[in-house]
């Protein structure tokens, strides 16, 4: 069995070849196939790699596997890992889309599709998912995770490892899945990344910390550490977190790898040298350091001065091994190196389906006064925008392995779906931005953006030109790409002027505009919203992202996407998010503005869009909110119903949503909480009873003394179509 196995083949390991497990390089040479020559398979013979990440294609895997198998003391197998995001060659929605979807068998899925796939390439395992909450949209990351809410994110952490994991982590269709940060990375302060996080343990517990706990009770395989400090101790080296919390609080048993080189970076934190940090993570609980060569060139030296005992040592590579017993690794090295499965799986039509489905199911239409959207596939259409006819920006940040050139752009999307129907008149009609330096920070390799040398006003006079031929204007605008995502942090979050003055002139031709928007953040639209009739929200939708657009913006789709961040009038609201508390002088309702209470002279208290917001072709309307009682014990259950109908003339899916509030508490609670969400479809004229269940369970929170219960009192329940509406009912809990 397992033990036994690990056992037997430890007692035969050196020390090298046990820090040798801990060492996590980055494939370098390897992706430009040089396998046999680098540096790396030099350490890989001589034990000192235990995995290896970022490396692409069955072939070559296999090849760098056979170096480790054939030629190291043990022929202990490589784990090999890649960031495994929002899909393989399969792209799908950047994650903060996904989440949107608010469709739990639709996320498990793509992580699914992502682990067949990548599993035939030689992977079995991903960075993924990121759990990190954040309420700050200047933050880049924001655009990996799940949003501000710990309750949709920790149902979202559980899909998402489902999905990668199935229910067997070793057969070869599934890998294992790495939930990160870990913790509170989404917290940087001002949202900038890998800045400084410092908050309340109450808050960690019981907004920040429940979707890593999610992932840890669906039985993640590994967990990341994050790059900040946490009680001023940097993740990697915080060993009540890594320990008190993740081993001993949740019974996490499988291994922590750090983030890269975030062992060594905590010389700069202001920690001690590399061997004093590298110690102190092995103390703390980390099993496996990403890139850096802490481990690997200082562990021996600090068992033999004492900073470290063997026992620490042995517990990392154990668990190292455990991971790659578990993946299967050592019945069979090659098991993920599948070509011809690949050939079947990789980028295949069903995917590809499966993707699309997904991706028009993350956009949330923010706008759409006069029902402008959907558009008839007739006429002239004028396309217009930097992200018109773009495809390299469509994947989004973090698809290390997508195909660029196989997605999907709006106008190849638009064009599939009219055939000869319609016409389409293409104009860039701006930049994504005026300034060329800021652009340079944001451009891949120069290539993404695809900057247009003429003027700013030659541009926008070709896109009028084109609006004034046609019946309808398609205003592509917003971020590139990489304008979110890691070390992307913003602190404008408005659309850059040069886009703005696009569809400035653009709304004077008198023409109906449409706005497709794309970003990997909330943005500060208030100008737009008041301006553009209609706005259509796509984040980066992947590589069927074109088609999916054109599927909602002909009405093929009836789109239904929810918002799971807020979204502000201005940045100086953020960090702004609905579960806020009341505070001792809140608003009163209806009034933006009052001396002395909670809120800014020059701004209501109001989001541009709240949680939980987004609009469908079709209308629905909420009604007959029916509790089973008026109150509940702490071992009893209460129904919420609620009967929702679908008033309009297309068929349309709504999510449903049920917020509490706790109205006195020993500590103050939010305002409002998701408790429960059900996503329906409803035929026009049809109706549905949706029913809820709460339990004290679903009622429960942490303590001053961190202690997990509900406490009896009265609550308010709201059901409806976002945070900021729906109907109200009143119930209590009972001793
Ligand atoms: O997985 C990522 C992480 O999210 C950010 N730093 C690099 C890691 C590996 O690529």
């Amino acid at each position: 069995d397992q033990t036994a196995f690990i056992d037997s083949l430890m007692n035969e390991m050196s020390l090298d070849e046990k820090i040798g497990q801990l060492n996590l390089p980055t494939s370098g040479a390897f992706t430009t196939g040089e396998a046999a020559n680098s540096n790396i398979a030099g350490s890989i013979k001589e034990g000192k790699v235990g995995g290896l990440f970022n490396i692409q294609s069955a072939e070559r895997i296999r090849e760098v596997q056979k170096i480790a198998v054939e030629q190291s003391p043990h022929g202990i197998p490589l784990i090999f890992g890649m960031d495994v995001i929002h899909g393989y060659k399969t792209i799908f929605p950047i994650p903060l889309g996904l989440s949107c979807t608010w469709d739990m068998d639709l996320i498990e899925q793509s992580a699914r599709v992502a682990a067949k796939e990548v599993s035939a390439d030689g992977i079995a395992w991903t960075f993924s998912p990121m759990t990190d909450i954040s309420v700050d949209p200047r933050w880049g990351r924001a655009s990996e995770g799940s949003g501000e809410d710990s309750y949709l994110g920790a149902q979202i952490a559980k899909a998402m490892v489902k999905g990668y994991q199935g229910t067997d982590l070793a057969d070869p269709n599934t890998i294992m899945a790495c939930v990160k940060h870990f913790a509170l990375y989404g917290a940087a302060e001002a949202g900038r990344d890998y800045n400084t996080t410092d908050m309340s343990r109450l808050r960690m517990y019981n907004d920040y910390f429940p979707p890593y706990k999610a992932a840890v009770d669906a039985g993640v395989g590994s967990v990341m550490t994050s790059f900040n400090e946490i009680d001023g101790v940097p993740a990697s080296a915080n060993k009540w977190l890594m320990h008190d919390i993740l081993r001993e609080a949740w019974g996490f048993d499988g291994f922590v790898v750090t983030d890269y080189t975030a062992i060594n970076e905590m010389m700069a934190h202001g920690m001690g040298d590399l061997q004093q940090v590298s110690a102190l993570a092995l103390k703390a609980g980390v099993d496996m350091d990403m890139v850096g060569e802490g481990f690997l060139t200082t562990l021996k030296k600090s068992l033999e001065e004492g900073k470290v005992t063997e026992a620490d040592i042995d517990k990392a590579c154990r668990r190292m091994l455990e991971a790659k017993y578990q993946l299967g690794l050592f019945d069979d090295p090659y098991k993920y190196c599948d070509v011809e499965r690949g050939k079947q799986e990789i980028f295949s039509e069903k995917n590809r389906k499966t993707a699309r489905e997904t991706a028009a199911q993350s956009f949330v239409l923010l706008k759409n006064e006069g029902n402008i959207l959907p558009i008839k596939k007739s006429g002239t259409i004028a396309l217009v925008g930097p992200l018109a006819d773009n495809k390299e920006n469509m994947n989004g940040t973090w698809s290390v392995a997508g195909q660029v050139d196989k997605a999907i752009s709006l106008r190849k999307g638009l064009e599939n779906a009219i055939g000869d129907q319609a016409n389409i008149i293409h104009a860039r009609g701006a930049n994504f931005v005026s300034d060329p330096e800021l652009e340079k920070r944001f451009s891949v390799f120069g290539k993404n953006t695809h900057r247009d040398n003429r003027s700013e006003e030659a541009m926008i006079k070709e896109a009028v030109q084109a609006a004034q031929k046609a019946d309808v204007v398609i205003a592509a605008v917003g971020e590139a790409s990489e304008m979110s995502g890691e070390s992307s942090s913003r602190s404008d979050i408005e659309l850059p002027k040069s886009q703005r003055n696009l569809l400035k002139a653009l709304l004077k031709t008198g023409k109906p505009v449409v706005t497709v928007l794309f970003t990997g953040r909330p943005l500060a639209l208030k100008w737009e919203d008041e301006n553009m009739p209609s706005i259509l929200n796509v984040w980066f939708a992947g590589s069927e992202a074109g088609d999916a657009i054109a599927d909602v913006v002909f009405g093929d789709v009836n789109p239904s996407g929810k918002l799971t961040m807020t979204w502000p009038q201005n940045v100086g609201q953020v960090p702004i998010y609905y579960s806020h508390k009341n505070t001792g002088r809140p608003l009163p309702d209806g009034q933006w503005f009052q001396k002395f209470k909670s809120n800014y002279l020059d701004v209501s208290n109001e989001p541009l869009y709240p949680f939980g917001y987004g609009l469908s072709y079709t209308n629905f309307d909420y009604g007959n909110l029916v509790l089973s009682a008026d109150s509940i014990s702490m071992d009893g259950t209460l129904k919420v119903s609620v009967e929702v109908a679908n008033t309009g003339d297309r068929k349309g899916k709504e999510v449903v949503q049920l917020y509490t509030r706790d109205l006195v508490g020993s500590i103050t609670r939010p305002v409002k909480e998701l408790k429960g969400f059900q996503k329906i479809e409803l035929a026009p004229g049809e109706s549905k009873i949706v029913t809820f269940s709460l339990t004290a369970d679903d009622l429960a929170f942490y303590h001053q003394d961190m202690s997990f219960y509900a406490e009896p009192g009265d609550f308010k329940v709201f059901v409806g179509p976002s945070s900021a509406e729906g109907l109200e009912a009143d119930f209590s809990l009972t001793k």
